[in-house]
């Protein structure tokens, strides 16, 4: 089956209860979304898988939660104030606006702003071409500490963080003393972001608000460029065995014009958000990416080094933050390489990946969201076959109980069975357990599996346990 564009996904996430838009009864609110509950389940269960890989299973991670409001001096010394802007181009004929750097460049220019300036480059919108120079716009949203206006008082200016990444830098030194931690380790984030974007869009692809699971690994310098391979397959493979079809994945090596001003190399992982579209290349975009940030952020923070005066290049930080090898007696900052994934992104694409339609002997279509059980928001329904009958009724309440301390159970009585299981079908419940008449008698259920349509029965003592086994599996 041909995978599904973002509006088939936006029309059963709002019909099913995974993503709602936000503010809507006051006419919404330009590209925010509000995860609805089956949809906060799905991204808490995709941060909890990372959060389980990323941290649980591995010797060298520990764990962070920083604050989203750091001191101002972070966002200096970060670059951010500088240079984190995106560049504006409106058109004066219909005012709309567009990021420069996602125009197509006509042929014979050898940049955008040539191209505009010659009336070479379309309004996306009006397909006039009397557009503005573009001009760099800060994507930070700012805001103010205390009583006082940022206006009046600069001091008072703060912003929300663009990124989880930096709180990281800042906390580096106090993590590593703290766990005593050696090289190579990482330090794991996950946290919401904010951006304010110059062309939101796409449903929860690109939004203002977002949310990040970052990590950022420290090394010895020389040991970054294998880390860096390491941690992209490492990354594919995550995606791949919660279900991503590899076919949906690829990777993107960052050409040099487009690395960040601190990255050494950067690999993208892009999936095929937009099959619909014509051209292939346009097909795919950034799922997360991975970057080898050198040991820019540790030395920008870091109260040295110095220049060739001996003058301090960062006269605000009170730390150094390199590392002393205690075996070498060598003193060094850390290279580090960074796995940045958004959690939007990833509930979109294990979404898109996820739906599937299949025809009923009846011809009927029903859509199938096949989630990775680990994913899934709700792992079991439990139905009553006849809903007037109160023995099999409070039968049926009571195994939900006995199930919901263990996994994320459910119980639904308000429709026919064909119309029970296809409402889960439509939500990615691995399991339907049907009680009916014969439940009575014999203690035993049926367990609908929702890829294959098959029914086993089991008696209920076991049920638990034939659950959790094939949850696992
Ligand atoms: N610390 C590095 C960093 O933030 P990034 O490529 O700007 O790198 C990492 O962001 C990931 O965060 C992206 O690959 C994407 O998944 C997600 N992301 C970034 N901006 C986003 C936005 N406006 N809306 C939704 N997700 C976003």
């Amino acid at each position: 089956m041909a995978a599904p564009n973002i509006e088939t996904i936006v029309s059963l996430a709002k019909r099913r209860g995974f993503v709602f838009p936000s503010s809507e009864i006051y006419g919404g609110l330009g590209s925010s979304w509000d995860y609805a509950p089956l949809g906060v389940e799905l991204a808490n269960n995709v941060k909890a898988a990372w959060w389980r890989w990323m941290v649980y299973e591995r010797d060298d991670m520990e764990g962070l939660d920083s604050s989203i409001i750091l001191n101002r001096k972070v966002w200096k010394y970060s670059g951010h104030e500088d240079t984190f802007s995106d560049p504006l181009v409106d058109c004066r004929n219909c005012q709309n606006r567009m990021r420069a750097d996602k125009l197509d460049l006509p042929a014979g220019f050898a940049s955008i702003e040539e191209a505009i300036r010659h009336k070479a480059v379309k309004c996306t919108n009006c397909g006039e071409t009397d557009l503005t120079e573009p001009r760099p716009f800060n994507l930070m949203f700012r805001t103010q500490i205390g009583a006082a206006s940022a206006e009046d008082d600069p001091n008072a200016l703060a912003y929300l963080r663009p990124e989880t990444a930096q709180g990281i830098f800042i906390n580096y030194l106090n993590v590593q003393t703290a766990m005593r931690r050696k090289l190579p380790f990482g330090i794991a984030q996950i946290g919401k972001s904010f951006r304010n974007e110059v062309t939101p869009g796409n449903f929860i692809f690109r939004t203002r608000e977002f949310e990040q699971m970052e990590m950022e690994y420290f090394v010895r310098p020389g040991e970054d460029d294998a880390a860096l391979n390491f941690w992209v397959k490492a990354c594919f493979d995550w995606y791949a065995r919660l279900g991503i079809n590899p076919d949906n994945l690829k990777l993107y090596e960052q050409p040099k014009k487009e690395l960040a001003h601190y990255a050494k190399r950067t690999v993208d992982i892009l999936y095929r958000f937009f099959p619909e579209r014509d051209d292939e290349t346009k097909r795919w975009d950034e799922l997360m990416g991975i970057a080898n940030r050198t040991d820019f952020d540790l030395k920008t923070h870091s109260k040295k080094p110095e220049d060739a005066e001996g003058k301090r290049l960062n006269p605000d930080s009170t730390e150094d933050l390199s590392y002393f090898d205690e075996a070498s007696k060598e003193r060094f900052y850390p290279f580090v390489i960074e796995p940045a994934a958004g959690v939007n992104r990833s509930v979109l694409a294990f979404l898109m990946d996820a739906y599937t339609e299949r025809e009923t002997d009846k011809g009927e279509k029903r859509v199938i969201l096949k989630l990775h059980p680990q994913l899934a928001p709700i792992k079991v329904a439990v139905l009553p076959l006849a809903k007037n009958k109160p023995e099999i009724v409070g039968m049926a309440r009571t195994l939900k109980h006995q199930l919901q301390p263990h996994l994320r159970a459910v119980y639904d009585d308000t429709g026919g069975i064909g119309k029970l299981y296809a409402r889960q079908d439509e939500i990615g419940t691995p399991f339907c357990v049907t009680v009916d008449h014969e439940s009575l008698e014999d203690e035993a259920v049926t367990v609908r599996d929702r890829d294959t349509w098959e029914q086993q029965r089991v008696k209920i003592g076991e049920l638990r346990n034939h659950l959790m086994k094939r949850l696992k599996n």
